[in-house]
């Protein structure tokens, strides 16, 4: 079982689409802690997740709230996105933002998570984005945009990752 990959993504919305096949893997009760400079790509893959779920509202930058639910559309278990960056707290202070959702039956993303909120669960799931090295590795997207290379490596923890295969996220 691979517990451990390593992808190149070129665009942002490549990384969209991780996301979204991502979602084909989670189950409610999963943790995601994601991590990665600003503007590494984030709240991108976290967008993508949220379309592959099928959760109601756009997934957006939570810059002025610390977290936000987004109700599932087709009964499956809602997305909860969390900005960690300013939760300096931690557990206790996510604990006290009365979420008014189970986090046992969400799936929970948590930007800016290591070193915060591993004690949500046992099992979690760590992704970290950077900018490819070498090169300026510029390019340009289905729209246009300018898009630079980001590596993406994922690293599952615990029970429930061992037995989920994530090389099914390699040829995307
Ligand atoms: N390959 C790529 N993958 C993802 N995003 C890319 C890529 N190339 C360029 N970008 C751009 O980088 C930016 C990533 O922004 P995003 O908000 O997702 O980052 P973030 O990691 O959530 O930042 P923050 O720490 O501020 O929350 C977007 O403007 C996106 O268009
Ligand atoms: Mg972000």
């Amino acid at each position: 079982m691979t517990t451990n990959v390593h992808l190149t993504v070129a665009t942002p919305d490549r990384m969209r689409e991780l996301g979204r096949r991502l979602a084909g893997l989670l189950r409610p009760g999963d943790l995601l802690l994601l991590s990665g400079q600003l503007g590494a790509g984030k709240t991108t893959l976290t967008r993508g997740l949220g379309e592959g779920l099928g959760v109601r509202g756009a997934v957006t930058s939570p810059t002025f709230v610390i977290a936000r639910v987004h109700p599932s559309l087709v009964a499956g278990p809602p997305l909860v996105h969390v900005d960690a960056y300013r939760l300096g707290g931690g557990l206790e202070e996510m604990e006290d933002l009365d979420l008014d959702v189970s986090l046992p039956d969400s799936v929970v993303v948590v930007e800016w998570g290591e070193g915060r909120v591993e004690e949500l669960s046992e099992d979690r799931l760590h992704i970290v984005i950077s900018r490819a090295e070498g090169g300026d590795g510029l390019s340009c997207d289905e729209t246009g945009d300018v898009a630079d290379v980001r590596e993406v490596s994922l690293t599952g923890v615990g029970e429930r990752w061992a037995e989920t295969d994530l090389s099914v996220l390699i040829d995307y």
